[in-house]
């Protein structure tokens, strides 16, 4: 079960970032299928997992897109909302080097409320916070209260009670976030810092190790957070323990980066070499 955001992302290349009053001009747009939660939903349904994605979405050709976007991977939409605000938005500046700023709008995904919560027969819940933070603590408790295991993708950075904290397992950031979020993340069971070209490092009870990359030419690194933890995500539900799951996530979000966009860029089984 995937809960978070469904965003049409509104992508635009730049030769560089324009500064505060400044314009620079760029690309035409592209408008394509993102939003953290979806993403996640997309990665982990494209490489054959169940998933259901709990979200919601505007009643406008965005909420179309998305929806059949979560379709085409195979993803349960059942319990995606249409409510009466626009679909998310987010504006997104590429550079050259593939990398990528992001302005959200979240419309929509700020319509979820905990009463939206319904985990199903779930066997990992995949959260991420780009909705409603109550709504995403409310789930985390309602799985840790029914023997759910928790993957929360801390992203955007936010402050967790102590109980949320300690059910996750793992919870999933990247370098910046992890600086942020400092000793805050020594109460996870478990913990996965994304590294980029470098991979990932992942600390259990039983240590940390490292998880290295394989070496590619980004073209755009969009969402390569989200289909990381939609990999990592299912290869737990499929009962793999969290390095291996790790080894396999890298190879994930590698593929992904060589590709425009998030979602349309996401691998299937038979585009990886193997599943590591
Ligand atoms: O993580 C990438 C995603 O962040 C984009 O798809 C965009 O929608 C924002 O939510
Ligand atoms: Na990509």
């Amino acid at each position: 079960m995937v809960l978070g955001s469904a965003n049409a992302d509104l992508v635009v290349e730049v030769a560089r970032r324009p500064l505060g009053g400044e314009t620079v001009l760029g690309s035409d747009t592209r408008v394509l299928p993102g939003g953290k939660g979806a993403n996640t939903a997309v990665a982990a349904g494209r490489l054959g997992a169940a998933v259901s994605f709990l979200g919601a979405v505007g009643r406008d050709g965005y909420g179309d897109l998305l929806l059949e976007s979560l379709r085409a991977a195979g993803v349960s939409v059942d319990r995606v909302r249409r409510v009466e605000r626009p679909t998310g938005l987010a504006y997104i500046a590429v550079t050259p080097d593939g990398e990528n700023s992001i302005v959200v709008s979240p419309g929509a995904n700020a319509a979820l409320t905990p009463s939206d919560v319904d985990l199903g027969d779930a066997a990992v819940l995949v959260a991420s916070l780009e909705v409603p933070l109550g709504v995403v603590e409310h789930a985390v408790a309602e799985a840790s209260r029914t023997g759910v295991r928790v993957v929360l993708n801390l992203s955007p950075v936010a402050i967790l009670s102590p109980a949320t904290v300690a059910a996750l397992d793992p919870v999933v950031v990247n370098e910046h976030e992890a600086a942020a979020l400092g000793d805050a993340l020594l109460a996870a069971r478990s913990t996965v810092i994304t590294l980029g070209a470098r991979g990932a490092l992942v600390t259990t009870p039983n240590g940390t190790t490292e998880v290295p990359a394989p070496h590619v030419t980004p073209v755009d690194t969009t969402g390569a957070g989200d289909a990381f933890t939609g990999a990592l995500a299912a290869a737990l539900a499929a009962g793999d323990d969290l390095v291996t799951a790790a080894q396999h996530a890298v190879q994930v979000a590698a593929f992904s980066v060589t590709r425009p966009g998030a979602q349309p860029s996401y691998p299937t089984l038979a585009d990886l070499p193997s599943k590591a």
